[in-house]
């Protein structure tokens, strides 16, 4: 090998067309899946306070808002349902008429080229948050994995393209695959949250979903962020049960899951870049200590870079318009 002065790796870095002609990593808008929070109610539109930009809208103005997107080249949108009832069931959370079901019968009516994928869990439906069934202060697995079911079929029977479990029980996508197949559901694929870590990056989520837990944490079903070999155990399971995307969550914080996840699975791997990194990067911006559009850029290419397919983030909108110009 030859090193310096025959080599000098500067020597490709000289110019920008240089540095576009040899750059590696490439985003691209369809690529991108953008998150949405879909309220009970009409006419509105309120900002989060912890994701200044991003806004919990109603059903009637789901359309416009996803227009946004797909006006930008993006295929794809992440609903997530925030409901006027909440119980100890979840029960709003497989309601035809419920937020989700509602929006993704309007999106594929107007929009029907744009790639509808649902969040499906319960914690934004239970009054205790938590993303199961509780009994005892314990949140049991195998009655929660019917109740996931029904609303996996819920969000198919309105026409979802994709469906996203994310709740971390043990057997779902196996148990949402037979049922999504027993009611002749077997094209709708499934995007499974397969290694999902207990982490404190979905604090301005919880605040938009209003899925704070009521008592304790996650840390009894969310993955511990010290285990890698385990992450790669919950994604084998997934895959085995037959999930068709597999995705790591956070993104930037387990960019080491990502790539292992790449290197042994042959799916296309999506990572979620979460709430808080999100409100991380726009809290720095403000205070003028970071400069948002290059962190935004940087951040969601070493995404894609440790071998992300897809990239589910709050950001969607800034990067596709930085990716036109
Ligand atoms: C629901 C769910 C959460 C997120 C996505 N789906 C919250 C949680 O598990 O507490 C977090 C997304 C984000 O922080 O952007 N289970």
């Amino acid at each position: 090998m030859s090193t310096f002065p025959a080599t000098r790796l500067r020597r490709l870095r000289r110019t920008e067309t240089l540095r576009r002609m040899v750059r590696e990593t490439h985003l691209r808008p369809e690529r991108l899946i953008w998150p949405m929070f879909v309220v009970e109610g009409e006419g509105k539109r309120q900002e989060i306070g912890s994701m200044p930009g991003q806004f919990r809208v109603s059903v009637d103005r789901v359309v416009e808002e996803a227009s946004r997107a797909a006006d930008l080249g993006i295929c794809s949108v992440l609903l997530f349902g925030i409901p006027e009832r909440k119980d100890a069931e979840g029960s709003s959370g497989w309601d035809d008429e419920g937020v989700v079901p509602r929006a993704v019968r309007a999106l594929k009516r107007e929009l029907p080229e744009l790639a509808v994928v649902t969040d499906v869990c319960l914690c934004e439906y239970t009054d205790h948050g938590h993303c199961g069934v509780v009994r005892d202060g314990e949140v049991l697995n195998d009655p929660t994995l019917e109740r996931l079911c029904r609303e996996a079929l819920a969000h198919a029977r309105a026409g979802a393209d994709v469906v996203a479990p994310s709740d971390m029980m043990d057997g779902r996508v196996a148990a949402i695959r037979a049922a999504l197949d027993g009611e002749r559901f077997e094209s709708v694929p499934i995007m499974a949250y397969a290694a999902k870590f207990a982490s404190a990056f979905y604090g301005p989520f919880r605040e938009a979903a209003e899925s704070t837990p009521a008592f304790g944490d996650r840390r009894a079903y969310q993955m511990d962020p010290a285990n890698g070999r385990e992450a790669l155990r919950e994604v084998a399971l997934d895959a085995a049960e037959g999930a068709d995307i597999l995705m790591v969550k956070p993104a930037g914080p387990y960019l080491d899951v990502i790539r292992q996840v790449r290197d042994r699975f042959p799916h296309p791997v999506a990572a979620y870049q979460v709430s808080g990194e999100f409100a991380m990067i726009k809290a720095a911006a403000a205070r003028g200590w970071i400069d948002e559009p290059r962190a935004v850029m940087e951040a969601a290419t070493s995404i894609a870079r440790a071998g992300a397919d897809l990239l589910i983030t709050y950001f969607a909108l800034d990067l596709a318009r930085m990716l036109r110009s």
